[in-house]
């Protein structure tokens, strides 16, 4: 059931109909529902519990403060790289091209990429492709708004469902972007086999314009990760706060404490948290109860970062090259266009 507001949207959008469609594939691929996940994370001898669930309304406003924080310079240093390079970007596609986006969310850094190409081509077909219903008709609307030769085809639905749908295309190119160093939550060979099926479904003139971070300074990385004002503690312990809300547990956020760890070796970023008492929490819709004792450790995410060489091993891995690469002066993220081989 669509939020209130999403309804309205819909419905202004609704003047919009020859230039805006909505496809809910019908064959999304099954994940494991929230309660089966909470079930098996707590009840394995590492615990664990996915990224996935983080984003639910709270969660992800959380997530927006994160991407406003000074520490987490992910989003500002790849606004900025998009911004500088947006022209060189399009300038790659001179036969114009449709613009395909996973994870598209409110579509914020996609703006100017969709202006650069607008500048050089006639009408611009933009794919977003997100979980989320309703940031897909809240960007869709403001877009459509704004740009009169813009068409939005939106397809609402895991990652995984749509490639299904990029498999379908004309022949017109296809830049396909994915962004936020998504592919950091990723184990690095799940990234490549992500990036494989992606690669799949790309025809030779298409592209993928991927944001990845790159391997840097413990410090720099565990403040991105544990900023000073406890935004990305309370992102974190507000998974607790929804398996309360949604399975009826009675986890006591504030008697865990949120740690993110950098691991040189394989360079990834692991968030947790850990009970800071002997405690046994009850999640009344599973008709379990888990028995934590001090230390022990919920662990909550990946943010994998990559050398420049891991990412050329990550395009070869998944049969493309990295054509084009921007890095901000610090060396600090990286703004990558792989092309398949
Ligand atoms: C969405 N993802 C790429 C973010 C990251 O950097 O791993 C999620 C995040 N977690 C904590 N801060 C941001």
């Amino acid at each position: 059931m669509p939020r209130q507001s999403s309804q309205n949207t819909s419905k202004r959008l609704s003047q919009y109909a020859d230039r805006y469609r909505l496809t809910i594939p019908e064959a999304q691929i099954e994940l494991p529902s929230f309660a089966e996940e909470v079930s098996t994370g707590l009840s394995a001898a590492e615990r664990s519990l996915p990224c996935r669930f983080f984003y639910d309304e709270i969660g992800s406003k959380i997530f927006e403060e994160i991407c406003d924080l000074e520490e987490y310079y992910l989003t500002r240093v790849e606004r900025m790289l998009l911004r500088e390079r947006a022209a060189d970007i399009a300038g790659h596609f001179d036969q114009g091209a449709t613009l395909v986006e996973f994870g598209s969310g409110s579509a914020g850094k996609t703006r100017v990429l969709l202006e650069a190409l607008l500048a050089a081509q006639a009408s611009l077909v933009y794919v977003p492709i997100d979980i989320s219903r309703s940031a897909i008709e809240e960007s869709a609307e403001a877009l459509l708004r704004e740009h009169p030769r813009l068409s939005v085809h939106a397809v609402c639905g895991e990652y995984e469902t749509a490639l299904t749908v990029l498999g379908n295309h004309d022949s017109t190119p296809r830049l396909v972007l994915w962004l936020g160093s998504s592919v950091g939550n990723l184990h690095k060979p799940q990234a490549a086999d992500f990036l494989m099926k992606v690669r799949a479904g790309m025809a030779a003139s298409d592209r993928l314009l991927i944001g990845i971070d790159l391997r840097k300074n413990r410090e720099r990385l565990e403040r991105a990760y544990d900023d000073s004002l406890g935004v990305t503690a309370r992102f974190n312990k507000n998974l607790l706060t929804r398996i309360n809300r949604e399975l009826g547990a009675d986890f006591s956020p504030e008697q865990f404490e949120f740690r993110a760890h950098y691991h040189e070796d394989s360079g990834c970023v692991e968030s947790s948290l850990v009970s800071l008492r002997d405690q046994s929490v009850q999640v009344a819709e599973l008709g379990q109860s888990f028995a934590f004792q001090q230390g022990d450790k919920i662990h909550t995410e990946n943010s994998y970062k990559y050398s420049l060489q891991e990412i050329d091993e990550l395009a070869a891995l998944s049969q493309m090259r990295c054509e084009t690469r921007w890095l901000d002066d610090d060396d600090e993220y990286s703004v990558n266009l792989f092309a398949p081989v």
